[in-house]
């Protein structure tokens, strides 16, 4: 079942299967989801890979808990702050790999920690009536560094570019609309730092761009296409109550539309000035 769900692209929750059908394995599965993604911590096919909830008491902040039925939101965006702790402490080994300025390195360091705290503080509104909850183990099979300044770079501009850009924006929408202080705690903490972030992501390619040239560019232009078409698909998890889940820090969907296309936007924006559209037919955002 955690192989079914897929957070990043919609599919929150497994509800029941698998039961075969036409000969295939079938799931009746919970969509909508899901935002903000912040960075992935993608394997080489380009699927985010999470650890799942486990019953745990180390890894939260001092926080009030979510009510019922927002909780499972939060749940799924602990995970992903986890994940992507992960996503920077790879991407700091992956800038030694390319011979990266001390500068860049020390930034992914401090944002690895950044991610720390905001799954932290995730956890903490994520807790259940039996407990405080955290995260397992994170499989880390097949995720090691890439050290080619292209593929570098084309993950950076996924990632980190595209992924912390939305990520900011969406937090920050997310604390206008929030009354609850909890919530109101937490994003305050988590919007400025991912604007950070994705500062870090375009400086990072910005630097590899200098250094590559033409093959680079090429890379960061690709990655930023991936990187919007996520943004694109994401959607908001299906709440029984909306307006409950916004006092608590959770965009409705109409609210979510509108940030995906300021998002959308913005990204095309800075690839022009990334010099990343050439022709007008190969842009990264469609
Ligand atoms: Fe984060
Ligand atoms: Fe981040």
């Amino acid at each position: 079942v955690s192989d079914v769900r897929d957070t990043c692209n919609g599919i929150y929750d497994v509800l029941s299967g698998p039961t075969s059908k036409n000969g295939k394995c079938c799931y009746t599965v919970c969509r909508g989801l899901v935002a903000p993604c912040g960075r992935l911590f993608l394997d080489a096919a380009g699927t985010p890979r999470l650890a799942r909830v486990a019953p745990r008491n180390d890894w939260r902040a001092r926080a009030t808990a979510a009510p019922e039925g927002v909780r499972a939101a939060w749940r799924t965006d602990a995970l992903l702050e986890h994940a992507s702790v992960a996503a920077f402490a790879r991407f700091s080994l992956e800038l030694l790999a390319v011979g990266a300025p001390a500068e860049l390195v020390a930034a992914a360091h401090r944002a690895a920690l950044d991610e720390i705290e905001h799954a932290r503080l995730a956890f903490a509104l994520a807790a259940g009536d039996d407990g405080p909850v955290g995260p397992t183990a994170l499989d880390l099979a097949g995720l090691a560094p890439r050290t080619s300044l292209v593929d570098v770079a084309r993950a950076v501009a996924e990632e980190c570019c595209a992924g912390e850009t939305f990520a900011a924006m969406i937090a920050q929408r997310a604390l206008e609309l929030a009354t609850e202080e909890p919530a109101r705690t937490a994003l305050s903490r988590i919007a400025p730092d991912e604007a950070l972030h994705a500062e870090l992501g375009w400086r990072a390619a910005g630097w590899a761009i200098a250094l590559g040239g033409a093959p680079v560019r090429a890379a960061v232009a690709e990655g930023l296409a991936r990187g919007a078409a996520r943004v694109a698909a994401a959607a908001a998890p299906v709440l029984a109550d909306p307006a409950l889940g916004a006092r608590w820090g959770r965009l409705p969907p109409a609210e979510l539309a509108l940030v995906q296309k300021d998002a959308l936007a913005l990204l095309a924006q800075i690839a022009l000035e990334f010099e990343l559209v050439s022709g007008g037919s190969t842009g990264p955002v469609a």
